[in-house]
């Protein structure tokens, strides 16, 4: 048995998609739910699928280790960020190395870095004319975004689309990928 921890800071589709996909898989369990905002939808799906969840303090997340040893008690093989908002200290980043894989709603390295995040990814795409955008899965380092890529996927971006009909479809392939990302870099 594998365990993944999920970091997330919204509403996590993301995170519902690996849930679902991962149970009625005997091998992988979603076994922690970490939350940077307390009132972040994420916590209620943790709730609805009896996981356990925890919510950040900013300052002990980024000055103390303190988190680690939550980590260790849940045997968290594999933390998945999926729409979580803070840098990752590099305690942390040190204590899983190449166990951090992330997900970014644009093809990187374009799109990606400090601020660059949710709807202000889609905007930044369609101000500048591109004709297609897409998912980047990848490992994590101390920097935004600049981890080894695993995977990227692609969609067109049309004139009539606007930053929410491009929300939709960059959702539909994270849905559609980032689950069997994730068991691919969990199982090998
Ligand atoms: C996702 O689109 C994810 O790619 C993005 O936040 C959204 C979270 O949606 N992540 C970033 O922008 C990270 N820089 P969700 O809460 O519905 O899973």
């Amino acid at each position: 048995m594998r365990n993944i921890c999920i970091f997330a800071s919204g509403g996590g589709t993301n995170a519902e998609a690996i849930i679902q996909f991962f149970s009625d898989k005997p091998l992988v369990n979603v076994c922690l739910i970490v939350s940077s905002r307390k009132d972040a939808y994420v916590l209620k799906r943790a709730e609805n699928h009896h996981i356990p969840s925890l919510v950040l303090d900013r300052s002990a997340f980024r000055e103390t280790e303190n988190l680690l040893e939550t980590l260790k008690e849940h045997a968290v093989d594999l933390i998945v960020l999926a729409g979580f908002m803070w840098l990752v200290p590099t305690y942390l980043v040190a204590a899983y190395p190449n166990k951090i894989v992330n997900i970014h709603p644009a093809l990187l390295p374009k799109y990606g870095g400090k601020g660059m995040y949710g709807s202000h990814v889609h905007e930044a795409v369609i101000s500048a004319g591109e004709k297609k955008s897409g998912i980047t899965i990848h490992y994590v380092n101390e920097h935004y975004d600049e981890g080894a890529i695993i995977v990227q996927a692609t969609c067109e971006v049309t004139p009539e689309d606007t930053p929410e009909s491009l929300a939709e479809k960059i959702h539909q392939l994270e849905h559609q990928h980032f689950p069997r990302v994730i068991e691919g870099v969990i199982l090998r």
